[in-house]
């Protein structure tokens, strides 16, 4: 596929409201990148009006009447047939999408709701600091009262939870996440614990020794430009929560990161993690510049690319060959030359812990699913708001053994439901079960993958993933590239295939 726009009229003319929409869309985003990073506290009441008036600014420009009808005119040419690239016709797809879902949510609904959830957001961060759900209540119970009245607003054939999964992987039904996450659910508890069972205790406490933040952040900055982050087109900063953002550009991305001064995996990790988010964006064709097709195919698209440079690469023994000697470089005094096995070993340490953004491989996906059936039954009613402490920590114990001491490591953990995302979380796991199935077919097609990671260099995996991922942005559905890079479309045996294989190697398993 040629990734381009043609010369028609049509296109040409929607194009030119689209740039605008971009335009206003990458405002948003280096706002809400400055609101994470540096604004100051006292500002986020005048944000939040900010975020509300561009906002509606946007859904003023999709619901005109000028680019309806072009739509609708573009729709009926394309069934005739000719004039038309294919790139022409996603972004006459994407469009209508987007339009027909904005013509559905009231302009009122738009900016209240964009202000709501910019304020919730900071009390979200107060109920976190002081580890107090009370503070966050009243404004989740607004997010989820909010939730059912955009589900109402944009229809839905069973559940409302399904009009607000859309957003984040469009099509998918919350029974086509269940049959998935089911046998997952099953597989991931018997193997933890066998795990559990086997012999072999692994020592994690390497990561734990007191690692300066001065020099993590020197080691971050390095690793993300070693896997091929374009530095003259983004940055790293840091922040409570970390993420990846695009400025409307694919010249534009910023990653953060947090650091811990008694974890050197956590701000590693996330930065290898984030550098995956922000290598798709710079890979997407520049031929998307400025449309609504120059961003990710989905979240879960977007999330295969984080967690295969973070775990597949990342958290490998050839990756760390090369990487290694940077650390024992950068803390001679910490790390020794011979525990580089040692060192990879605590990487790959299989053990339950409370928070999402810190679990293991294996233990990553209980998370999700707890999080996914915590919103199902939300959008059932059949769990009041009030009670979600609790709930989560009956289903904390029954996954992973363990116990919320408090709030902050319980319901309060996550940012997602704080600004209404409800819908989101499962994309992580589709994310880890994408990312198998493109990595059983890049080990098939890149056989000297592992050298290339021991002598340092990653271009031959990073042109895989820009031309069979990240070059067609949204140019393809996400079934559509998982089809065409792979063969087959999504398959959760891959994932559980690599999960078995790896931990029963690491951990002896019979
Ligand atoms: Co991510």
């Amino acid at each position: 596929m040629t990734i381009k726009f043609s010369k028609n009229r049509l296109v040409q003319k929607l194009l030119k409201i689209d740039r605008v929409v971009s335009d206003l869309k990458g405002i948003i985003a280096l706002l809400g990148w400055d609101q994470e990073t540096y604004m100051p506290p006292k500002a986020a009441a005048n944000r939040a009006k900010q975020f509300s008036s561009l906002s509606s600014l946007i859904h003023e420009k999709v619901t005109l009447n000028d680019n309806r009808k072009l739509l609708s005119e573009a729709k009926s040419q394309i069934k005739t047939g000719a004039g038309f690239s294919e790139t022409d016709v996603a972004l006459v797809r994407e469009l209508r999408k987007e339009s027909e879902k904005a013509a559905k949510l009231p302009r009122k609904f738009i900016e209240m709701a964009s202000e709501e959830s910019s304020l919730s957001l900071e009390a979200w961060k107060k109920a976190r600091r002081a580890s107090d759900f009370e503070i966050f209540l009243p404004h989740l119970r607004k997010m989820v009262k909010l939730g059912f009245k955009e589900a109402d607003y944009l229809g839905f054939r069973k559940n409302p939870y399904e009009a607000l999964l859309d957003h984040f992987e469009p099509g998918l039904k919350e029974a086509e996440v269940e049959s998935i996450f089911e046998p997952l659910k099953k597989f991931s508890l018997r193997l933890l614990r066998q795990i559990k069972n086997s012999k072999a205790a692994l020592d994690g406490s390497i990561l734990l020794r007191r690692y300066e933040t001065r020099r993590q952040k020197e080691l971050c900055q390095k690793v993300a430009g070693l896997i091929g982050l374009d530095f003259e087109a983004g940055r790293l900063d840091r922040s409570t929560h970390p993420f990846s953002t695009r400025i409307g550009s694919s010249f534009d991305t910023r990653i953060t990161t947090r650091y811990q001064e008694n974890d050197l995996s956590f701000s590693l990790m996330s930065t290898i993690h984030e550098t995956g988010h922000a290598l798709y964006e710079q890979g997407i064709s520049k031929n998307l510049e400025r449309t609504s097709l120059g961003d990710g195919a989905s979240m879960a698209i977007h999330e295969s690319q984080s967690r295969l440079w973070e775990n597949f690469v990342g958290r490998t023994p050839s990756f760390w060959r090369f990487f290694y000697p940077h650390l024992t470089a950068a803390f001679p005094e910490i790390l020794r030359k011979n525990e580089e096995g040692s060192f990879v070993l605590a990487l790959n340490k299989v053990e339950p812990s409370l928070l999402r953004t810190s679990a293991d491989e294996l233990t990553y996906n209980l998370h999700v699913i707890l999080r996914f059936e915590i919103e199902a039954l939300i959008f059932k009613k059949e769990v009041k708001i009030e009670e979600l402490p609790d709930l989560w920590s009956k289903k904390m114990k029954t996954y992973l053994g363990l116990e919320p001491k408090n709030d902050a490591e319980g319901v309060l953990q996550d940012i997602h439901w704080a600004f209404g995302s409800f819908g989101y979380f499962p994309s992580y796991s589709l994310g880890n079960l994408y990312a198998a199935q493109f990595w059983a077919k890049i080990k098939s097609e890149l056989p000297a993958l592992e050298k290339n990671f021991e002598e340092g260099n990653f271009s031959p995996l990073l042109s895989w993933l820009r031309q069979n991922v990240h070059q067609f942005g949204k140019a393809l559905r996400p079934s559509e590239i998982c089809l065409k890079a792979t063969g087959e479309t999504l398959n959760p045996k891959y994932l559980v295939a690599y999960l078995e294989d790896k931990y029963q190697e690491i951990y002896n398993l019979p």
